[in-house]
């Protein structure tokens, strides 16, 4: 029988704490009938965030399309929703549950180039896009792609989502942890990049990329462009490939701030020496459709060969799921004005990412009132990484029963008051800090109510 013992090191050696301890925990509480507040994880449709209405009619519709022509079509569906299910399905008169091109659709890559033209202004090639099952799978592609050897790293931000170490922990890389600078609104600074890849090599570890967050996830930060200069710059100092994961695009909260892709900054500073991977997800955004794994990465700046060695590597999983797929292009061919559904296409958009919006700031107002708590305030992404600060004995605990004083703490805010969050350990944090990540995604008044719980547990617990 197969043991613990047998199993790849290297996997055995990956962790995710997004769902780790606090989460299993949790759980366990929940089927003793404690109530939950789950902030550990951006799933949106877990906190009844409700699916924008045009995506779901017409994957209804080109899932079952007997209901095209169904009697009652024109009650349950929009008629720009049954036209453009019509028209998809006229691309692929197999439907959905067939393999589809490695690749992904061709009209649907099609679209998604034409989603980027737009967006940034610049020249989208349909043959350097791939889609995939989630950006997870899109960035583990990546990471298996360059990771030669034990020596080989990526530059990865800390704190961080922690696809990016646990993947490279499975394939065998070395992860090379630079700082984000918490002083400055969670910003890249490049002495701190310049000091991990001097470390690194120093350790024998040559960095072949840099993964950048933008934006920030656990930070809620927004990168500047001037920012985004700076890191390209960098990387091409130091021939590094960049792994733009952009998931969160759509979520900015601070009319201060933009998002600016990666692809158009470097388009601008005309570099084109620099081999770049963005990535997006529905999974995020205003449609929350996590379940439907539907993604797609651009590449650019690399060449054919190369290319074609990763398009070999999706082949291994042969396409992406084609529903996925289809939910991609419905992100990025959203209802236009003038449609049937548009006008709830935009009310539901609208509602989202308002109720977002005054969360963000919630968040960063109340947080910040509490003391021994404060938190860069959100402008973007879903999550606040929130800083504490506890008394010094508390150290000694901690090291003497050795555990980490993040977790103990979340553990006992849970266990205190069903508020699940994930210590920083979990993403990465500056030695001597210590933090939490919360999302802002459950009701604004349940964020009212765990923010007072919040505080007396935290007077409690410092007491
Ligand atoms: C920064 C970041 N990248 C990627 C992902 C995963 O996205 P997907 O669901 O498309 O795999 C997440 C999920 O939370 C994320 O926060």
């Amino acid at each position: 029988m197969l043991q613990y013992q047998d199993l790849n090191p290297q996997l055995l050696a990956a962790e995710y704490a997004v769902r780790g301890v606090l989460t299993q925990r949790a759980q366990e509480l929940e089927q003793k009938g404690r109530q939950i507040i789950y902030c550990n994880i951006g799933n949106p449709h877990t906190f009844l965030q409700k699916p924008i209405s045009y995506v779901r009619e017409i994957l209804s519709l080109v899932e079952y399309p007997e209901l095209i022509n169904h009697q009652h079509k024109s009650q349950l569906f929009h008629s720009d929703s049954i036209k453009r299910a019509r028209e998809i399905l006229s691309y692929i008169p197999e439907g959905t549950g067939a393999y589809s091109t490695t690749m992904g659709i061709e009209f649907i890559r099609r679209a998604v180039a034409d989603f980027i033209q737009k967006r940034d202004n610049i020249f989208s090639d349909f043959k350097r896009i791939i889609l995939t099952d989630g950006a997870s799978e899109a960035a583990q592609m990546v990471i298996t792609a360059i990771i030669k050897s034990p020596t080989d790293g990526i530059l990865v931000p800390i704190p961080q989502y922690p696809l990016y170490n646990a993947s490279l922990k499975l394939r065998g890389g070395a992860s090379i942890a630079y700082y984000l600078d918490e002083d400055n609104g969670w910003q890249l600074d490049e002495q701190a990049l310049e000091t991990s890849i001097t470390q690194a090599r120093g350790n024998g570890i040559t960095a072949k990329a840099i993964t950048v967050i933008n934006p920030g996830n656990p930070t809620g930060a927004v990168l500047s462009y001037s920012n985004i200069q700076m890191i390209i710059r960098f990387a091409q100092k130091y021939n590094l490939s960049i792994m733009a994961d952009e998931v969160y695009q759509e979520n900015i909260y601070n009319p201060k701030h933009t998002f600016h892709s990666f692809a158009k900054v470097m388009h601008d500073m005309q570099i084109n020496d620099v081999s770049l991977f963005s990535f997006h997800s529905m999974s995020k955004g205003y449609f929350g459709e996590c379940g439907h794994r539907a993604a797609y990465f651009e590449i650019r700046n690399v060449p054919d060969d190369a290319f074609s060695q990763l398009v070999k590597l999706k082949s291994i999983n042969l396409c992406a799921n084609v529903t996925g797929q289809i939910a991609t292009y419905l992100m990025v061919t959203p209802p236009n004005p003038g449609e049937e559904s548009y006008p709830v296409y935009l009310a539901e958009k609208q509602a989202i990412l308002n109720d977002l919006r005054e969360k963000s700031i919630i968040i960063g107002e109340e947080l910040n009132k509490i003391p021994g708590i404060s938190v860069n305030s959100p402008d973007g992404a879903m999550y606040a990484f929130v800083k504490l600060e506890l008394p010094e004995h508390m150290m000694e605990i901690a090291k003497s029963t050795n555990s980490n004083l993040d977790e103990m703490y979340c553990l006992a805010l849970l266990e205190e008051t069903g508020i699940c969050v994930v210590p920083g350990s979990g993403f990465g944090q500056k030695p001597g800090t210590l933090h939490f990540r919360m999302t802002f995604l459950p009701a604004k008044d349940q964020i009212i109510n765990l923010i007072n719980q919040l505080k007396s547990f935290h007077l409690k617990f410092t007491q």
